[in-house]
C-alpha cells in the first residue's frame, strides 16, 4: 500500500475533522501518502482530489463540520456511478480508502468493494449514534453536549413565563440523541421512535406537575417519533409542532415549539469526540496497512475493535432502556 484516500461523507459531525487530521498523520507517519476527496462520494465520481500533507490537516483539530465537506450523493447509489468513482481511484493510483460517515456512507463503500475490488475502512462519524459495531459514534457526544446546553437555555425562558417548551432533537430512527441529553438536561419527558408513550400520558404528567407548583415542563421530542422519517427536512412535517398543539389543547398550558435542528450538527467538538476520532482515524490506518478491508473500526467497552461491515449493518443498535427507565425514575 502506497497511496490511500480519504472521504467524508453524509450529515457532518463534529470530530470529523480531527478523524481526517490522524489518517493523514498516521498515514504520513508510515510513509503513505494521502489524497482528500472533496464532497463525498460526489467528488469522488467527479475526480475532486486534493493532495494532503501533514500542514494541510493544521488548526482543523477544533473545527466542527468537515474540511473535505460532504455530500449525499445520488448518483453513487447507482452501479454506474460507482464505476466512475473506481476509474477516478486508479487512475490516481489510490490502493485504499477510508470513508468517516454513518450507515448510508458504509454501505455506498460496501457496494464499492464488492463490485469494484476498492478496499476501504469505515469510520462511524454521525450524530445520531445509530451505528452497530460501536459504542459511541464522532459527533454524538458534542452533540449532546449541545442538547444540553439548549434545554438549560430554554428552561430559564419557560422558568421566567410559566411555559411548556418541546424541544425536538434529530434522530430520524433512533432516540440515542433524546435520551441522553434528556437525562443529562433534566428533561421532564421524553418522546421517541423506540417506545410508544402516548400524548395524553405526557398530558397527565404535565398536569400533575403543574399542581405540585412546576413552573414549567420540557419535553424532548425526537424528529422520528411516532414514525415520522423526514426525508425532505419539510418543516411541516415535524412533530414537535402537533404535540404542542395537542398538549396545549388538552392541558390548557401555554406550550411552545423549538426544533434544534442543524444547530446540533455544528460546533467545536468535545474532548471526547477529537479523542475519539483521533483514535479510530489512526487505527483505520493501520488496518488498511494490514491488508484489510470492509471494516469499520469502532470502540467497544472501551477498546478499538474492526468488525465487518456486514454485522454493522445488519445489526440495529438499540438504545440503553436503563438509561430510558432512570430518566422515567428521576424525572417524576
Ligand atoms: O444522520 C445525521 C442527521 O443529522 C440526522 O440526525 C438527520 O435526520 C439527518 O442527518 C439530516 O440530514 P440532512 O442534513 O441531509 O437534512
Amino acid at each position: 500500500m502506497k497511496r490511500i484516500g480519504v472521504l467524508t461523507s453524509g450529515g457532518d459531525a463534529p470530530g470529523m475533522n480531527a478523524a481526517i487530521r490522524a489518517v493523514v498523520r498516521t498515514a504520513i507517519f508510515y510513509n503513505l501518502e494521502v489524497m482528500g476527496i472533496r464532497r463525498g462520494y460526489a467528488g469522488l465520481i467527479e475526480g475532486d482530489f486534493i493532495e494532503l500533507n501533514s500542514n494541510s490537516v493544521s488548526d482543523i483539530m477544533q473545527r466542527g463540520g468537515t474540511f473535505l465537506l460532504s455530500a449525499r450523493c445520488e448518483e453513487f447509489a447507482t452501479k454506474e456511478g460507482r464505476k466512475k468513482a473506481a476509474e477516478q481511484l486508479r487512475k490516481r493510483n489510490i490502493d485504499g480508502l477510508v470513508v468517516i460517515g454513518g450507515d448510508g456512507s458504509l454501505t455506498g463503500a460496501e457496494y464499492l468493494y464488492q463490485e469494484q475490488g476498492i478496499a476501504y475502512i469505515g469510520i462511524p462519524g454521525t450524530i445520531d449514534n445509530d451505528l452497530a459495531g460501536t459504542d459511541i459514534t464522532i459527533g454524538f457526544d458534542t452533540a449532546m453536549n449541545t442538547i444540553v446546553d439548549a434545554i438549560n437555555k430554554i428552561r430559564d425562558t419557560a422558568t421566567s413565563h410559566e411555559r411548556n417548551f418541546i424541544i425536538e432533537t434529530m434522530g430520524r430512527i433512533s432516540g440515542f440523541l433524546t435520551v441522553m441529553a434528556g437525562l443529562a438536561g433534566g428533561a421532564d419527558a421524553l418522546l421517541i421512535p423506540e417506545q410508544t408513550v402516548s400524548i395524553d400520558e405526557i398530558c397527565d404528567k404535565l398536569a400533575k406537575r403543574q399542581k405540585e407548583g412546576r413552573l414549567h415542563s420540557i419535553v424532548l421530542v425526537a424528529e422520528g417519533y411516532g414514525g415520522n422519517f423526514r426525508t425532505n427536512r419539510d418543516i411541516n412535517e415535524s412533530p414537535a409542532y402537533g404535540i404542542a398543539r395537542r398538549i396545549a389543547e388538552l392541558t390548557g398550558q401555554e406550550t411552545r415549539v423549538i426544533i434544534l435542528g442543524h444547530l446540533q450538527r455544528g460546533g467545536s467538538p468535545t474532548v471526547m469526540d477529537r479523542i475519539l476520532a483521533s483514535k479510530l482515524g489512526a487505527k483505520a490506518v493501520k488496518l488498511l496497512m494490514e491488508g484489510q478491508a470492509s471494516k469499520m473500526v469502532g470502540l467497544v467497552g472501551n477498546k478499538l475493535e474492526a468488525c465487518s461491515i456486514k454485522d454493522v449493518l445488519k445489526k440495529k443498535k438499540e438504545i440503553d432502556l436503563e438509561l430510558y427507565e432512570l430518566h422515567r425514575i428521576l424525572s417524576i
